[in-house]
Formats: C-alpha cells, sequence, structure tokens
C-alpha cells in the first residue's frame, strides 16, 4: 500500500497546472506556420524530471538539416549543432540562452554522426566529431578547434576500418573522452565493425572489445557510450536493444539492461550532473527516457523513471547535457532540429 503524502499531491497539482499551460500555450502558438507542432506537442510520463524551453534557440529557422548530434560547452555556455545536407553550414554554434553565434562548415566533414566537447572547463577546449560519410574523408574522427580549425585526425580517411587494426574505423558511432584524457570510442554505425576501444591519453590502444554478436560483451551497432564516476562505460548497444555496462579500468563486462529496450533499443547514453540518472534517445519510439542511474558496485535491473514523449516522426537521435544546469540538448533528426529540455525543478521548486 502506498502512503499519499502530501508533496505527492502538490506534485500532482503541480503537474496539472503546468499541463494546462502547456495546453494553452500549444493553443495560442498553434497560429503559427511551419512544423511548430514538432515544438509544443510533446507529453511527459511517469516523473516530470524535464520541460521543453521553447525559447531555445531564438532562430530555428536556421536549422537547414538534419540533425544528427549535439554537444554542450557548458563552462562556455556554448553549444554546437551537427547537422548534414548539401545546402547547409554543417555546425551551428548557439549559446546555451539560444542566441546564435556562428556556423562553420569544411570540407573535412562529409557526414557528422557523434559529437563530444572535450575539456570544456580548460582554455583549449575542442570538438571530436566522428565522420560516417562514404567519401574522401570519411570514416574517421576528427578533432576541431571551436571555430572550425581540423586539429586531428584519427583513423583512415576514406577507408573503412578492417577488424584488424583497432583504430581504422567503420562508420564510427560517437566518442567519449574523459577528463584524464582517455578516450572510449563505439565503431559503429552499422559498418562491419561492432567495437568498443578504450584509448590512452596519447592514443595507444588499452583495450578493445571486438566481437560482433549478441552474447555477453558482444556488440551490435554501438552507437553511443559515456563513463560515469565509478569507472563503468555505458554502452548503448543499439543492435542488441540493450546497454551493456563495461569496467573502464579493465574491460571488463559488468552487466546488461534489455528489459527497458524492448520496445526500442537506446540511440543515445548521457549522465545528469547529479548523476542521479542516466539519459537515453530511443529514436524510433520518439522519446527521450531517464533511467535511474545505480549507485557503486550495484548495477542491477534497468528503471525508467521519467519519459519525454515526442510526437511521431521527431526521431531523437543523440543528446548531450549541460553538465553545469542539468539541460538536455536533443538532435531530432526528423523534426530536423535541436532542442533543450531543462529539469523541471528549475524555478519552480521541488517536485517529489
Ligand atoms: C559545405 O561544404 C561542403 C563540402 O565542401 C559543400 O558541399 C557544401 O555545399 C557546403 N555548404 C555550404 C552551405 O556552403
Amino acid at each position: 500500500m502506498k502512503k499519499r503524502s502530501h508533496t505527492c499531491l502538490l506534485a500532482t497539482t503541480m503537474a496539472s497546472i503546468v499541463l494546462l499551460m502547456m495546453v494553452l500555450y500549444g493553443t495560442i502558438n498553434s497560429q503559427q506556420p511551419e512544423s511548430s507542432h514538432f515544438k509544443h506537442d510533446y507529453q511527459l510520463l511517469g516523473r516530470p524530471l524535464f520541460k521543453l524551453d521553447t525559447s531555445w534557440p531564438k532562430y530555428p529557422e536556421l536549422f537547414g538539416g538534419d540533425v544528427f548530434a549535439v554537444a554542450v560547452n557548458h563552462h562556455g555556455e556554448v553549444v554546437y549543432v551537427a547537422q548534414r545536407g548539401d545546402t547547409v553550414p554543417k555546425i551551428l554554434v548557439f549559446t546555451t540562452s539560444g542566441d546564435f553565434l556562428m556556423s562553420w562548415n569544411t570540407s573535412t566533414l562529409e557526414m557528422p554522426h557523434g559529437m563530444f566537447l572535450a575539456d570544456p572547463t580548460s582554455s583549449n577546449p575542442t570538438l571530436w566529431i566522428t565522420d560516417v560519410g562514404n567519401g574522401p574523408y570519411g570514416h574517421c574522427i576528427k578533432q576541431y578547434s571551436p571555430s572550425g580549425n581540423l586539429l586531428q585526425v584519427l583513423g583512415t580517411p576514406g577507408t573503412a576500418g578492417t577488424r584488424l587494426n583497432p583504430l581504422q574505423f567503420d562508420q564510427p558511432a560517437e566518442v567519449f573522452v574523459h577528463g584524464s584524457g582517455e578516450m572510449y570510442i563505439v565503431d559503429g554505425d552499422g559498418g562491419a565493425n561492432n567495437r568498443l576501444i578504450k584509448l590512452s591519453k596519447d592514443l595507444q590502444v588499452l583495450w578493445v572489445h571486438g566481437e560482433q554478436g549478441a552474447g555477453l560483451a558482444q556488440l551490435y551497432i554501438p552507437h553511443s557510450v559515456t563513463v560515469d564516476d565509478y569507472q563503468r562505460v555505458w554502452v548503448a548497444d543499439r543492435g542488441n536493444k540493450r546497454i551493456q555496462v563495461f569496467d573502464a579500468a579493465t574491460g571488463d563486462w559488468l552487466a546488461s539492461w534489455g528489459s527497458c529496450f524492448t520496445e526500442d533499443a537506446p540511440y543515445s547514453v548521457r549522465l545528469t550532473p547529479d548523476r542521479k540518472h542516466l539519459v537515453v534517445t530511443q529514436l524510433n519510439a520518439n522519446q527521450v527516457s531517464l533511467l535511474e542511474a545505480p549507485p557503486v558496485g550495484v548495477v542491477g535491473q534497468c528503471r525508467v523513471v521519467g519519459v519525454i514523449r515526442l510526437p511521431d516522426d521527431v526521431k531523437p537521435h543523440l543528446v548531450d547535457v549541460d553538465q553545469g544546469t542539468g539541460a538536455l540538448y536533443v538532435a531530432e533528426i526528423g523534426a530536423g532540429q535541436a532542442q533543450k529540455y531543462v529539469p523541471f525543478h528549475q524555478g519552480g521548486g521541488p517536485f517529489y
């Protein structure tokens, strides 16, 4: 039996008010042309942990391509958006409050897939971008300065990887660069390689999981990767509809979560700054799920605590989390835009 507490009632009342406000807001804005229904129509299921920030960005018409990835520099309060398309610049740069700063374009980037902002607190933050293109610059991972100068290339540009060379990629999906400089690569997005690679700060291979399959520690379309504070590596093992967890130091397999992903695979995995939740996108189910992040030493079963359900065809792909404010930025391929979701309690008091 559950005790219906005062706080629970309060939360229900607040949720109703917010829902009413959302409905009113949607009605007021329904006269707007174009794809504005993508912006205002969404549902919160379970605990309402986040709400859409409809004021971000201030100039959404700048999105003109297929938006695949986002990366946040919480220290510099800057958001990078990567998009594909022949007539659009590949990278758009906004502030976290929605102002447009700049865009950049380069022939060295064919089909951006995943993005990661490394060293956000240093004076030299850099942007790592994986490229799944088939042209002369594809199949590799590039490091750019924030304004688009190419600094470094990992892999063999234009040549899809072989299983023999861990640093020759085949549609590399995403990278995660730890504060220590160590890098985790998921390779990749449907190519022949299905690998999780850990590199040292000086790019030496420390360990690799490279076996394609559905068994424990095997991978099929490893699509996103993040590392928590307890030396655990979380991998969105998309083709197997599960998240797998590995020991960051040894590469040992720790656990697998499948029960939350029977409907649709996890596409993206990130942690909230309070380390209480994993943020997971599910592209075909059009939702962003908040999962309980388990404490040190225990992985256990996955538990979904809240869901942002988006309209059909929004197709949320990859997400990044502002490690200062906790805001989520979601790259939505179908809607052709990135959106910002802010923690519900901001300015609104506690909700549970
Ligand atoms: C960006 O660069 C690519 C490759 O050079 C080019 O095909 C594309 O037209 C450029 N886009 C814009 C908007 O200039």
